[in-house]
């Protein structure tokens, strides 16, 4: 006979029920930065513990809201310890007053390094793809995206170009955040005198690298709607063209965020197109979210398997986040002779050298 619920302990009840609402959390957060809550309580100062209706006039001034909406989206807020809730209570024991302030996670959020990324995934484009998963399970030649749009993801940021800049800040907002701390442990960048960066976005991974070297020319390498919307940079040099037909030479390429968008065949492709490109001292310096074999649920590894089914949702068939050893099986079948994981990054990125000679 089947278990009824009230069998269940009420950890096992709970656990379940968060697990079928916790859309709410990201659609909540979505709406407040929609609204312009976040950046109105950063711009408040460190300091600020704002009331709703205090938050509402900075953050929304002049216009008519539900004010009992936007302090429920609040409380969501702090239970989840995006903002801290200060309340006042009168002698009755009833809540006078709530006061919000920016929590560790909030702030991040301000600073707007995340922002453009969770606006991006709770578009409505991006939500309707999870719709399709289930049927590339048991039909993986169209990927989950192309069944929603008819369209692959990047093809649908050129008919959607709003949508095509958030992606874009998104991706550079990450590159600003995670470089900086890749740049804390990984020396690799010391001896290179060229760098093309592969799939480069707007550039911000060379702006971080030039900066702390300045030895190094970059060049920032992307699709030519991309490299036509890329602020100048000093020592970058903006280049368009098509990875899978060739990449600018240069004595290191450095891909972020690359391999992940596709499937094996395609990555070995990209992967000899950078050995062609590079000298016989040449390396790819491939920065990536890294699988576990096992997962050990440690922060990374719970993280780097959520990301694998971002992977799976947005982008073409067969894209996924690997292992280290998958990253040496694709280098070795592309030519390269040594594969390398040189350090990670809060146990989720890992920085894999690919060299043409041992
Ligand atoms: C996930 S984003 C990573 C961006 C950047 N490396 C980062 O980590 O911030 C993938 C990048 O690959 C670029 N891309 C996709 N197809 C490409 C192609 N065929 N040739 C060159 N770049 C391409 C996209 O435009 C996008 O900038």
């Amino acid at each position: 006979m089947a278990t009824a619920a009230s069998d269940f302990s009420d950890k096992v009840r709970t656990d379940a029920l968060q697990l079928v609402t916790m859309s709410a959390i990201p659609g909540a957060v979505a709406a407040l930065a929609r609204l312009n809550i976040f950046q109105a309580l950063g711009r408040a100062g460190d300091d600020a513990v704002l009331t709703v209706r205090e938050l509402a006039a900075l953050a929304l001034p002049g216009k008519a809201i539900n004010i009992t909406y936007l302090a429920r989206l609040l409380r969501l807020m702090a239970a989840k310890k995006v903002l801290r809730e200060v309340v006042a209570v009168g002698d009755d024991g009833d809540v006078t007053e709530r006061r919000y302030a920016l929590e560790p996670i909030g702030r991040f959020l301000v600073d707007e390094a995340f922002l453009p990324l969770l606006l991006t995934f709770q578009s409505s484009g991006f939500l309707q793809t999870w719709e399709h998963i289930h049927e590339s399970v048991l039909d993986d030649s169209i990927a989950p995206f192309t069944r929603a749009h008819g369209v692959n993801a990047w093809e649908y940021f050129q008919q959607n170009p709003e949508l095509g800049v958030t992606f874009n800040k998104a991706m550079a907002g990450h590159s600003e955040v995670y470089m900086r701390a890749v740049l804390d442990v990984y020396r690799g960048f010391e001896h290179v005198n060229v760098l093309v960066d592969v799939g480069g976005g707007f550039g911000s991974s060379l702006r971080l690298i030039t900066a702390k070297y300045p030895h190094v020319k970059g060049i920032n390498f992307d699709l030519p709607q991309v490299i036509g919307a890329c602020p100048p940079l000093p020592a970058v040099e903006h280049v368009s063209g098509d990875m899978f037909k060739s990449v600018p030479s240069g004595d290191a390429i450095f891909m972020k965020h690359i391999l992940h968008d596709w499937d094996d065949e395609s990555c070995i492709t990209i992967l000899k197109n950078c050995h062609q490109a590079l000298p016989e001292y040449g390396k790819v310096i491939a920065v990536n979210h890294v699988l576990p074999e096992i997962i050990h649920f440690e922060g990374g590894d719970h993280m780097a398997v959520q990301g694998d089914i971002h992977m799976l949702a947005f982008n073409p068939s067969g894209a996924c986040e690997r292992t280290e050893r998958d990253f040496r099986k694709l280098g070795l079948a592309a030519g390269f002779k040594q594969v390398q994981t040189i350090c990670t990054v809060d146990n989720l990125l890992a920085v894999t050298e690919f060299h043409k000679t041992v």
